[in-house]
């Protein structure tokens, strides 16, 4: 089980939202959006289960989130406009991934666009970013902010489908690792981020250059997919706004959404 009060130990004292820790539930995503949809969210709000038995990952997936084993969280944020690109607010959450696995841990990760945090080419965290409307008017845009981490899972512990692509906190560590502890510090740097220094807001520069830093993804020949077609390109860049730039075949192409994989052992730069 989740224990709430180490949680709220490892939390900076008097943070702005409030932290919500519930031993099973469908989604973290859904009750977060249940809170907004009623009206009783506030920035900072995050709601956190010991498991999800019915976890949801990018393209209709299924997101695995067994008990006792990872960190599944939905971190709710006020967007200034209905138009707040989901694509940047989920790249910002991965930045404040990367710190928290580092401060926890000293463990250097990398954010394989869009979404997925990983650790020796093995992912090890996937975000999901959904946004919804609610606060008092019922019109408010919020951002609902979802991150599941593999904490504690053994190589054992995957089922056959995830096994090749999956790792976890415990995998890189070489030991178990505390899941609050790891919870609280992705809290306090979304705090950071989000609030503090209201990343959404700012001129998005700083950010996109932290973010070329640690990516997985630029300089690798990839492979893109689409529900239409496939493609082979090089990751050249991220544009202003996180989307990512790449050279295909046909020319300079700037996506926004997408399946990515890396082609093994082929690398352009670097
Ligand atoms: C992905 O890798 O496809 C994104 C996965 C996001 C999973 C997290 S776990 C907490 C939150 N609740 C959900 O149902 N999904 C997100």
């Amino acid at each position: 089980m989740l224990n709430a009060k180490r949680v709220d130990k490892h939390l900076v004292p008097g943070r702005p939202g409030g932290m919500y820790c519930f031993d099973t539930v469908v989604s973290t995503n859904v009750v977060a959006e249940a809170l907004v949809a009623a009206g009783e969210a506030a920035d900072g709000d995050a709601v956190a289960a010991d498991s999800q038995t019915r976890g949801s990952g990018r393209l209709g997936r299924e997101f695995y989130s067994p008990p006792g084993l990872g960190v599944y969280l939905s971190y709710i944020k006020k967007i200034p406009d209905a138009a707040g690109s989901p694509g940047f607010i989920t790249s910002l959450a991965g930045l404040a991934v990367v710190a928290a696995l580092e401060k926890c841990f000293g463990l250097k990760a990398l954010i394989k666009w869009p979404n997925d945090i990983v650790i020796k080419n093995k992912k090890i965290c996937g975000i999901l970013t959904r946004l919804c409307a609610g606060g008092a008017d019922g019109k408010t845009p919020y951002a609902v902010i979802g991150i599941g981490v593999n904490v504690n899972q053994t190589p054992g512990d995957f089922p056959p489908e995830l096994a090749a692509k999956a790792g976890s906190v415990r995998i890189a560590l070489g030991q178990v690792a505390e899941r609050e502890r790891l919870l609280a510090e992705i809290v306090n740097e979304l705090d950071m981020i989000m609030l503090y220094q209201n990343a959404l807001c700012q001129p998005a520069a700083p950010y996109i250059g932290q973010l070329k830093e640690l990516s997985f993804t630029l300089g690798k020949k990839i492979t893109v997919s689409s529900q239409t077609k496939k493609e082979t390109a090089v990751a050249l860049d991220l544009a202003p706004d996180g989307a990512l730039v790449i050279q295909t075949l046909e020319g300079k192409k700037t996506i926004r959404s997408g399946e990515i994989d890396e082609e093994n052992g082929w690398s352009v730069i670097g």
